[in-house]
Formats: structure tokens, sequence, C-alpha cells
């Protein structure tokens, strides 16, 4: 492949800092330590069963759960090691957290501590890694509070208790066809792929906007059974096609990676469900607020799309513990607004019956 003249990683973000003079280049050395370990993922997942790299991670006594309870594969417990040891040494961080542990991650005492949080699920949709199908990692960074950047002491599970809209970037890196990196800074959102001679992230997709509108959809519908009435209303109108209250047809896709699903939807349009139900009391919602729901809702906002959850703005949601869980709608603004309206008023009788007719695909 011949070089091109796009941009490098490095060079976006060196360009970036020149609007801010006063800026000390910690914030794009903690970006450039997180795309090299987004790239040492990226090398693990594709040496698949060569690297031995397949399958249920080994632990004493039997398998390794994390603290949603979900069993760890070998390549969560990996990448999560990755990220802590390419971004720990620097001096950028006053602590981590992470999908893979349940308490925040101190900074060890041979290193200095900084003015960041980053907060990351390592590798999501890691049930498609031993079918060969897209993952990724998801990586959120906030500011610690003034007090505990000054005091250097350990973090705690209130410092990163803070609201989407604080976050000062966010990002993930797609293990597919291709290795892509999506960063937004707060302006915009932009895309870079790996060249893999070079070993670099190059800018191939500046200034990314979702469609406002489309016409397909995500969701699980297994859970279908376990969606409350606004939803339910929504899928069913969708399928209604031509002839039900939407005039027009949808398509569906599933991919059981959400870093995939937000990819395909930044890319096209689309709208992206997992809604709270009613499937487990304990659990309002699949997904986690802080290192799924979160970062992946601030690209989809930069980016000219919406998310939400179901009620209200995601970015506006107050967290209330590390691995809180949540319901998650994005994707083309249009429609996630439609979602959020349904939420919002009563249900119109004469939409909810066909729910319930004869013929429905989701009657109860
Ligand atoms: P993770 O692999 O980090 O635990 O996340 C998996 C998530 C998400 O990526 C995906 O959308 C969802 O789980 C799939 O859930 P279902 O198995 O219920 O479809
Ligand atoms: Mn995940
Ligand atoms: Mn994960």
């Amino acid at each position: 492949m011949p070089l091109t003249h796009r941009s490098t990683l490095t060079q976006f973000l060196i360009e970036e800092r020149r609007r801010f003079p006063g800026a000390s280049g910690d914030f794009n050395a903690l970006i450039l330590d997180v795309a090299l370990a987004c790239k040492a993922i990226a090398r693990a997942v594709a040496f698949g069963d060569l690297g031995g790299f397949l399958g249920n991670h080994a632990a004493e006594g039997g398998g390794s759960v994390n603290v949603q309870g979900e069993t760890q594969k070998k390549l969560d417990v990996l990448s999560n090691d990755v990220f802590i040891r390419r971004t720990e040494w620097a001096g950028n961080l006053a602590g981590m957290a992470s999908e893979e542990m349940e308490l925040p991650y101190q900074i060890p005492g041979q290193f200095p501590r900084g003015k960041y949080l980053l907060v990351f699920d390592p590798l999501d949709g890691s049930s498609n890694i031993d079918v060969n199908v897209s993952v990724g990692s998801i990586f959120s960074v906030l500011r610690v509070a003034k007090e505990v950047e000054a005091s250097g002491r350990d973090v705690v599970e209130a410092d990163f208790l803070q609201p989407g809209s604080s976050q000062v970037a966010a990002g993930y890196a797609l293990y597919g066809p291709t290795t892509m990196l999506i960063l937004t800074v707060g302006d915009g959102v932009n895309g870079f792929t790996l060249d893999p001679n070079l070993g670099e992230f190059m800018l191939t997709h500046p200034k990314i906007t979702v469609p406002e509108d489309t016409q397909e959809f995500a969701i699980n519908a297994s859970n279908s059974r376990f969606w409350e009435a606004p939803v339910k209303r929504y899928v069913d109108e969708c399928l209604a096609g031509k002839t039900g209250p939407r005039g027009k047809d949808f398509n569906t896709r599933w991919i059981a990676s959400m870093v995939a699903e937000a990819h395909r939807i930044l890319m096209r349009g689309g709208v992206f469900m997992y809604p709270r139900d009613t499937k487990d009391a304990a659990k309002p919602g699949r997904l986690r607020l802080l290192y799924e729901a979160n970062p992946v809702g601030f690209i989809m906002e930069q980016a000219g799309g919406r998310a939400s959850t179901g009620e209200t703005p995601m970015m506006g949601v107050q967290p209330t513990s590390l691995h809180q869980r949540i319901g998650l709608v994005f994707g083309s603004k249009n429609e996630v607004e439609r979602i959020e309206r349904y939420h919002a008023e009563p249900a119109p009788k004469e939409s909810i019956e066909p729910l319930f007719s004869p013929r429905s695909l989701f009657r109860d």
C-alpha cells in the first residue's frame, strides 16, 4: 500500500491541541497510550486460537467470573491487563475503573498520579470472540476532582460517579475486518483506521455524522416478552412496515456486540435498543452506564445522533454506582426522540392492541 497523505492519530491530536496553547500534553499522551493498548488487543484478537487466546479464562478452582457475574474470557482478562499496563505508568491518571474489576484501580506507588480518570470496557461483545465476530474496546476519560489531583490520594467509587456530560473524551476501537479507532474530544467525532504496515491509526473518517432518519433497528427480540409498553409499541410499528403507522419497511440487525452496532449506526444510521425490561428486577437494563452507555452516548451526540435511557438523555444521568446498569437507546436522532415520546405519552389504545392480537409476533 502506498503511503498516503492522511494524518496520523498523533498528528491529529497535536493539531487539536494547538487550539489550547496552555494544554500540558497529558491528555494527548493518555489517548496515545490508550491507542497503543488497542493496537496490542487488536493483535491478540487477530491471532485468535494461534495465540492460545480463545476460550474462558482459567482461574484456580475453574473459570473466573467478574463482578457482573459473567464468565470471563481469556481475552477479557488479557485486554484489561493491557489497558492497565499501557496507561498506568505515565503520570496522566489518578485512577481507573473497568468492567472486569470490582473496585477502582489504584495507580501503583512507583508511578506519578495525574488529573484524569480512565473508565473502560476492555473487550465488548466478548461472547463473539470464539465465533470470530467483531468485538471492541470502549473507553471514557473524566477529570478527577481538583482535591484528588492535589492530594494524590487513592481514588474511590464516588470519584467516578460523574454524569456523561462531564466526559472529556470517549472512544472505542473496533476489531473487525479492519481495526478502527473512533474518538471524540468534545469537538465532533473522527474515525481512524489502523494501517497494519505502519502500525499507525490514520484519519480516514473525519467529522462523522449520524443520519437523522433510518429504516434499521437493533434489539434482542428474544427479550420481547419483558419489554415495557413503549418499546413494544415502537418495535411493533416498525415491524408493521409500509402498511403500518410508519408507512415504511424496516430492517433489523443484532450482532450482540454493542460496539459493532454503534459503529454501523455511526456509518449509516440506525437505532440500537437494550431497554430497561422486566426480565430481572435486580438489573434495570443490560448494559453498564459508565463504560458502555456514557462513552457511546457521548460519541453519538457528538456525531449529531442521540442517546437516551428511553426516558431521559443519557448524558444527564447521575450515576449511583460504578457498575450500574441502565436501559440504553441510541442512534438516529428522530428515531430516539420518537422512542422518548412513546415513553412520555400514554400509549394510544389502537397502537397497543396489535401487540396482543393473535397475528402479532410479539403477543404475550
Ligand atoms: P460485554 O461483552 O462487555 O459483557 O458486553 C456484551 C453486551 C453488548 O456488547 C451486547 O450488545 C450485549 O451484551 C448482548 O447481549 P445479549 O447476549 O443479551 O444479546
Ligand atoms: Mn460490554
Ligand atoms: Mn466487556
